[in-house]
């Protein structure tokens, strides 16, 4: 990659087009999912090594829970799956997990897992990678508006002292800047609840790539591509 390219701090993907991958290989939808952890993995690695410090990935949504119990069984194997197989080269690569999204609607067996994987990576300085399981953007802030209003019910919040800072504190996000790049892959154009406070001023881009082809090639397309925004925040330059 280019010296003089700028790195964004925060990149968030809506990993897409697993199943579409799989069709067209004559292959079940799960085995499409697996191809997406494998393309996962890729980029994980591609993004510490380019300088990304977030990296956030949309691995599956509240709105997941509707499709067939055997696609969704198959997702919370993966994520099992996953984390055994992904585990040991994320701590050598210093890559720490975090998970944002409820997890009280995962197994026993899921949210171990989850405890295994954010455990053995808590101490990767490179660079973060949050997983979103059972996320979305506006069971986040519902989520984010109880917490707040408990603190005024319990008098040790003010309403007026509501503001943009105190939202944004209790978001799943509170520990990470807001995404300066989000990338929806698949040729979709839409944000799927993702993110939509966090995003007020990302930039986005839409790639016609199917998720299980994404790796180090297409982040680096992505990345040259946000070079060559203006990124103006309202103002003017
Ligand atoms: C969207 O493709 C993808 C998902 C809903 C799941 C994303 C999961 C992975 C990439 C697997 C790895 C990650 C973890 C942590 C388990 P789609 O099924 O909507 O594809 P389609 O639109 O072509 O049907």
């Amino acid at each position: 990659m280019n010296q003089e390219m700028k790195i964004p701090q925060h990149i968030a993907i809506i990993m897409d087009g697993n199943g579409r991958w799989a069709k067209q290989r004559g292959k079940d939808r799960s085995e499409g999912h697996f191809a997406g952890m494998m393309a996962l993995r890729a980029t994980v690695k591609a993004a510490a090594e380019i300088g990304v410090k977030y990296l956030t990935v949309y691995a599956f949504s509240t709105e997941n829970w509707g499709r067939p119990q055997a696609e969704v069984d198959a997702l919370m194997e993966l994520v099992c799956t996953g984390v055994e197989m992904n585990t040991p080269e994320l701590c050598q690569e210093g890559v720490r997990v975090e998970i944002i999204g409820d997890r009280s609607r995962f197994s026993q067996k899921v949210n171990d897992a989850l405890d295994r994987i954010t455990g053995k990576t808590a101490q990767g300085e490179r660079m973060t990678l949050a997983l979103a399981l059972n996320y979305s953007s506006r069971s986040e802030i519902t989520h984010a508006m109880q917490q707040l209003a408990q603190k005024v019910a319990n008098g040790e919040l003010q309403p007026q002292d509501i503001d943009e800072q105190a939202i944004s504190q209790s978001l799943y996000t509170a520990s990470m800047p807001d995404p300066d790049l989000i990338i929806r892959t698949s040729g979709e154009c839409r944000l799927s609840n993702f993110m939509m406070w966090q995003a007020s001023y990302s930039e986005f881009y839409f790639t016609d790539v199917l998720w299980p082809d994404f790796g180090a090639e297409a982040l680096e397309e992505a990345i040259k591509a946000y070079n060559e925004r203006d990124r103006r925040y309202g103002l003017v330059k």
